[in-house]
């Protein structure tokens, strides 16, 4: 007995040392924590439980069998977060550079299936080759099951990817069916193929940072929701998030204490809107002076920042945001930002996230760039989104909500459950100025006359009331009453129950 105690005191060791001395004290020189290291930060102290420590590799070719190494590239298991169940996995690149082979993949897909059965979230740290080359088709045939399950947890369990290191080849497919990507600056990298195929086939000379650093997947291409300076930032930063996800589609979202009241007031907000109607103001102010004690967890905070997504609370359970940002580009609605909440609206919906919406927007982006590049699929992303969200819908219109995207904007007629104005908005076709243009052209050349028209627009419609009338909005509501109002709305609809016609699914226009 206690010979075997011995023997699993050495090969737990062993198998901790990952691919040796020599290779973690490269990764640490790199700026990189091993997997192990991150594991124990992400997750609550002692709580990880790991499985398959001894799995190893069972390639015979290119010499294999003198080459092993215990838990062959990943490290895998459960523990809490903040209390709460979170299986994940983590690539270690200390072994075969993390590459996948049909071990390293099996021990993924428990993992995933563990996940799936016992509806928690799933999180895997990335930091790997890609495919194990000297295993050929049976890594392929391992991330083929992988991304099988990446679809079927879809919707039901929360998925998230961090990045953080050199991510090729499969395995930047997996994280791209997650719900969420973090990056870590300068250590980390996700491509299908690199910078030596790149110059190969296309004589394209890109370093690794060029072609797909987290500089480039935030502000580009928008593959990955945030980046963070180092592994540590960027571990703390999902726990953070996790706190604001529900375990799965049917738990409903998590409630945690606060202390900020239900009915605080904020005066300020009255002032938020500048007198000048073409002047800006930052939209976040709104948000974080409405939400519980101003914790907002914004997605995708450097790409198409002309709309703000992200996560906050409202007495103490989750809500999701999405606000036009005057700031940027006056918060017109373009391709991009239409893409970026479409997908951050269907997360929401997926996890019964209740989406509160602030509405500032003169409009869809006109131009050939916009049209040439898609707007009209894009903007109806959007819409599609929001029509088909079965989830509590609380829509705020603090200033211009103007012509289509009005609708789109969680308006009433695709089912916004509570739709506010402040007494600020104007709901409108569109400005006076581009209205008085098309409806008085033969009277361009007076400028007494065209002004005399603006007036008269900007009386009839630069206001809340028309719409109001009309039942679109609910109520006109004073800005420092925001919170408290939508506090009590979503209390209201805290039981809503809406289904859609069944279908196998729908055919959003991708
Ligand atoms: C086996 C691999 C490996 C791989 C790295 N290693 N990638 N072993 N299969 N795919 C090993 C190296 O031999 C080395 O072993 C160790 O990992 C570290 O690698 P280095 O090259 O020394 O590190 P670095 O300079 O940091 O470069 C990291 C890297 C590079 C950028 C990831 O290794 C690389 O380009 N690897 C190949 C990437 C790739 O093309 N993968 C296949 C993609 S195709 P030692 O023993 O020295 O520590 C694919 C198909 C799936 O994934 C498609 C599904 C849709």
């Amino acid at each position: 007995m206690n010979d075997i105690t011995v023997e699993l005191e050495r090969r737990r060791e062993n198998a901790k040392l990952g691919g040796g001395e020599r290779r973690i004290e490269a990764q640490h020189k790199r700026g990189k924590l091993t997997a192990r290291e991150r594991i124990d930060l992400l997750l609550d102290e002692n709580s990880f439980e790991e499985f398959d420590m001894y799995v190893e590799h069972r390639c015979t070719d290119f010499g294999m069998t003198e080459t092993k190494f215990p838990g062959d590239g990943v490290v895998t298991g459960w523990g809490t977060i903040n209390g709460r169940i979170i299986y994940v996995f983590a690539k270690d690149f200390t072994i075969f550079g993390g590459s996948l082979s049909e071990t390293h993949a099996k021990k993924i897909q428990k993992i995933q299936d563990m996940a799936l059965q016992n509806r928690a979230p799933i999180i895997g740290l990335f930091d790997a080759g890609g495919a194990r080359i000297q295993e050929g088709v049976a890594a392929l045939g391992g991330y083929g099951e992988v991304f099988l399950r990446n679809v079927l947890a879809s919707g039901v369990i929360p998925q998230i990817s961090v990045i953080m290191g050199p991510c090729a080849g499969g395995d930047v497919y997996s994280p791209a069916m997650t719900d969420f990507i973090f990056m870590v600056r300068d250590t980390s990298y996700m491509f299908v193929t690199g910078p030596d195929v790149v110059k190969t086939v296309t004589n394209e000379e890109v370093t690794a940072e060029q072609l797909g650093g987290a500089s480039i997947h935030t502000t580009k291409s928008s593959i990955a929701d945030r980046a963070y300076d180092d592994d540590v930032e960027a571990l703390l930063q999902i726990r953070r998030l996790m706190d604001f996800l529900p375990a799965n589609n049917l738990s409903g979202v998590p409630e945690l204490p606060t202390r900020d009241p239900a009915d605080r007031t904020e005066v300020s907000l009255d002032t938020l809107i500048p007198d000048n109607p073409n002047q800006p103001y930052d939209i976040k102010e709104l948000i974080t002076k409405v939400v519980d004690e101003g914790d907002f967890f914004e997605i995708q905070d450097l790409f198409a920042k002309n709309i703000v997504t992200g996560f906050a609370r409202m007495e103490g359970r989750t809500v999701g945001i999405v606000a036009n940002q005057p700031l940027v580009l006056a918060g017109v609605l373009d391709s991009d930002a239409s893409r970026k909440a479409a997908r951050f609206v269907r997360f929401c919906d997926c996890f019964e996230i209740p989406i509160i919406t602030f509405v500032d927007v003169p409009g869809f982006l006109p131009g050939t760039a916009q049209e040439y590049g898609g707007l009209i699929k894009h903007g109806a992303k959007l819409l599609f989104a929001y029509s088909e969200a079965t989830v509590p819908k609380v829509t705020v219109i603090t200033r211009k909500a103007y012509g289509g995207a009005y609708d789109v904007m969680s308006s009433k007629h695709i089912r916004g459950d509570v739709n506010y104005a402040w007494p600020t908005a104007e709901i409108a076709v569109m400005g006076a100025k581009g209205a008085v243009e098309i409806l008085y052209r033969s009277e361009l050349d007076d400028p007494d006359k065209i002004a005399a028209r603006t007036k008269d627009y900007e009386d009839r419609f630069a206001n809340p009331f028309v719409a109001a009338e009309r039942g679109y909005i609910d109520d006109v509501i004073l800005p420092r009453n925001t919170r408290r109002r939508i506090c009590r709305s979503l209390n209201m609809l805290r039981n809503k129950t809406v289904e859609n016609p069944w279908k196998k699914h729908d055919n959003i226009p991708l």
